[in-house]
């Protein structure tokens, strides 16, 4: 440790170290919040069979944290090697989580707590590069983001379950003149993925170009009153507007509009958020739809979802450099005026709230407020490894999934970049996603 350079090293070290404890400690303080905030019945409970007991989330986190922190990183002994089968997701369906001889509420908190402690040992004697996995503190970061997404989940299931409120923030921006339109991205390449990002998950990688044909894609998220103009035109009575599979989904799931809205006698519509009945907000993106929906809503519009490329280069492309940058506004970290991003707000914001966090282009609102669903399938891009285990993305790769860009409210800025990929089947929406439209241009836009 007597380079010439240690002085350096050691504080960039230093300040990772600090970086890597913060996002450690933010992703616990919602994890503690979003299991400290039901009683014991509702942790075990099961709120719907989309999702887990929120008690199996939680020790979840603690063995992932266990297996690759103190575990792999550390080499340490196991704290608990008698449970891992227990929250491998693989080896239980969402549905029969609830059957297992689980952690009680107690247990899991104790649990989690002896790992995390374990953690911060770990953290204060790794040097933070020496092999792939601990390089740029990049398994600290992977197992922040790891506990972020199952707090998006978890949220998710906040927001299924029923009886009186219990989670509550302060209201997102409105606004009075809603963003709209569309903005043209010319023909062109750019560079999609990322090979430099340090804590970017396997399947952002490698950077690749890619060609884009020039497009047009909407400058924000569909709107509740675009979508109630959808169904007032009998949208969700239409079949030609619907693929068959969507029809038939459609059919047995009995839609007739998102996830959570409710119209009164009146016929005035309301949405049940996180248990509160809030009237529809006309300018805020719709949320709760899934792709079959967002697939029809396009067929209605006559456009289309973007593809995932297309959604990338609107998010990323600077024209004045011809590079892609980490977020639509710069390489800056979302703040509070750029994103509505990390629980801050239990909704979407309206169109325009944003227009610091625009692209050049003037796209808007592409980072947080809903998760977009993308035409494109989840596949690995060109020279992809699975990297450091296959059940994140590799096994994946090829199913019945559409590819989701931007996240949500709910998601945490460590857990979003514009190379972010997320992945659902194209029937579930009690995730928070919405989408955008895109279009190819006719002779009359060039
Ligand atoms: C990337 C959100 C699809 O929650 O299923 C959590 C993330 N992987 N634990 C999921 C994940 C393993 C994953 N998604
Ligand atoms: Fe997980």
């Amino acid at each position: 440790m007597t380079t010439k350079h240690s002085a350096i090293d050691n504080s960039e070290t230093e300040r990772l170290r600090d970086r890597i404890a913060d996002v450690l400690t933010r992703a616990r303080e919602r994890t503690t919040l979003l299991t400290g905030s039901v009683d014991e019945p509702d942790l075990i409970a099961q709120h719907s069979p989309l999702m887990s007991p929120l008690v199996w989330d939680l020790a979840h986190i603690g063995n992932q944290e266990e297996l690759w922190l103190v575990r792999d990183v550390g080499g340490r002994d196991p704290v608990r090697a008698d449970i891992d089968e227990l929250y491998d997701a693989f080896k239980h369906a969402r549905a029969n989580r609830p059957g297992l001889p689980l952690l009680d509420p107690g247990q899991a908190r104790d649990y989690v707590g002896t790992v995390r402690d374990r953690v911060w040992d770990v953290l204060d004697r790794s040097a933070l590069r020496g092999d792939r996995l601990v390089d740029g503190g990049f398994a600290f970061g992977m197992i922040a983001q790891h506990e972020q997404q199952h707090d998006e989940t978890m949220l998710a299931t906040h927001q299924l379950r029923t009886g009186p409120a219990v989670l509550s923030a302060p209201a997102p921006p409105t606004v009075t003149t809603p963003v709209g339109g569309e903005v043209i991205i010319p023909t062109g390449e750019f560079t999609m993925g990322t090979s430099t990002e340090p804590w970017a998950l396997d399947n952002e990688r490698p950077a690749h170009r890619v060609q884009v044909p020039a497009f047009a894609i909407d400058a924000a998220p569909i709107t509740n009153a675009q979508y109630l103009e959808f169904i007032a035109d009998g949208g969700y009575d239409r079949p030609e507007l619907w693929s068959q599979r969507g029809w038939a989904h459609r059919g047995e799931a009995g839609l007739v509009a998102p996830q959570f809205w409710e119209r009164d006698p009146a016929g005035q519509w309301w949405r049940r958020v996180f248990g509160v009945p809030t009237p529809l907000r006309p300018h805020q993106p719709v949320v709760h739809v899934c792709w079959f929906e967002a697939e029809a809503y396009a067929n209605w519009a006559d456009k289309r979802l973007p593809t995932e490329a297309e959604w990338e280069k609107a998010a990323r492309f600077d024209p004045a450099t011809a590079t892609s940058r980490r977020y639509p506004w710069g390489n800056t970290e979302p703040d509070s005026g750029t994103a509505n991003l990390g629980q801050h707000h239990l909704e979407p914001a309206d169109v325009g709230a944003y227009p610091a966090g625009a692209s050049p282009a003037g796209v808007h609102q592409l980072i947080g407020d809903v998760w977009e669903w993308t035409a494109s399938g989840f596949d690995p891009y060109p020279g992809f490894r699975a990297f450091p285990y296959a059940e994140y993305s590799d096994v994946f790769f090829g199913g019945d999934y559409r590819v989701l860009r931007g996240g949500s409210f709910g998601t945490d800025p460590v857990a979003c970049r514009s190379t972010f990929r997320n992945w659902d089947h194209p029937i579930r929406r009690q995730i928070f996603s919405g989408f955008r439209l895109a279009r190819d241009l006719g002779a009359a836009d060039v």
